[in-house]
């Protein structure tokens, strides 16, 4: 766990309440998510790193509370102080020739920088994005650049297939050996039973430390209690206990 300081260098909305957030600092960011600091209050918001480069890093955010609202104000060229080096992320490795990612709203953001670690070592790679409506579209564009596959569907039906990722799944049938997917508790379980094969799932808690100090986001798994920050966020299927 490493804390650093970062600086702003965008926080522009990219769809409603939803925000693309760019920070810079020194090296490349380390783990599957990091813990921000924000300014007046007390427990930092974990966020996941949805794309890096050297010196830079990019999270994708909604506003759901009083800390992403005050997250959602601050201009280019604040700083924040983050913690870095968090959690055990997803496994490009698991897959062995063919992907497919399953992603819903908020949990899209993850599956980017997985995309490309998985294309980085050859892997073929499909994509299903699943949000409620059109204007809630995040980086579909993006995915479909560095994608082999991708289709997008939403609840109320504007584009793409209508209804869930599991309608989509049905639509798509795609082919794959591993599975990754990030989103809603409910759609992942909801993935998790729908796809037969090997996969490997990220999930949310309620974080206070997010370091693996506090015990304060453990949860029962097949394997015992696991602390999601620590152990997680990132779970194999098999493991889960919904
Ligand atoms: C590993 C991980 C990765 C995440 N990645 C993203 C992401 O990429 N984009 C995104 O929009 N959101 C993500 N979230 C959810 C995000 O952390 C919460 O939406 C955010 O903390 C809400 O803060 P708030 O102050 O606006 O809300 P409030 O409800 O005011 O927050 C009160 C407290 O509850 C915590 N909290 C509230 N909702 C959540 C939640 N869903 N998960 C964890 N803690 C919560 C806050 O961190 C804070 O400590 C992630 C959560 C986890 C655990
Ligand atoms: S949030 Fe403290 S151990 Fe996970």
């Amino acid at each position: 766990m490493i804390k650093t300081h970062y600086t702003i260098v965008e926080n522009t909305p990219i769809a409603p309440k939803t925000f693309k957030l760019v920070l810079s600092g020194e090296g490349v960011v380390e783990g599957e998510f990091v813990n921000i600091g924000i300014p007046g209050y007390y427990l930092r918001r974990p966020l996941s790193v949805c794309d890096k480069e050297e010196g830079q890093f990019t999270v994708i955010y909604k506003v759901v509370g009083e800390g992403t609202k005050v997250l959602s104000e601050m201009p280019a060229g604040a700083s924040l102080e983050v913690l870095t080096g968090l959690g055990r992320g997803f496994d490009p490795d698991a897959c062995q020739e063919e992907a497919l990612l399953v992603g819903g709203g908020l949990g899209v953001p993850p599956l980017f920088l997985l995309a490309k670690e998985l294309k980085a070592r050859g892997k073929k790679v499909t994509a299903v994005l699943g949000f409620n409506r059109a204007d809630e579209i995040i980086l579909a564009s993006e995915f479909r650049n560095l994608c082999d596959e991708v289709m997008v569907s939403t609840v109320d039906g504007s584009v793409g297939v209508k209804g869930f990722v599991t309608d989509a799944l049905k639509v798509l049938k795609p082919t794959y050996d591993y599975f990754y997917t990030c989103g809603p508790m409910v759609m992942m379980k909801a993935v998790c039973a729908a796809l037969k094969k090997r996969g490997e799932a990220s999930l949310e808690e309620r974080m206070g430390c997010g370091a693996g100090f506090c015990y304060g986001c453990s949860i029962q798994t097949k394997k015992g209690p696991r602390r999601v920050c620590k152990d997680g966020p990132v779970f194999k299927k098999e493991e889960l206990i919904w």
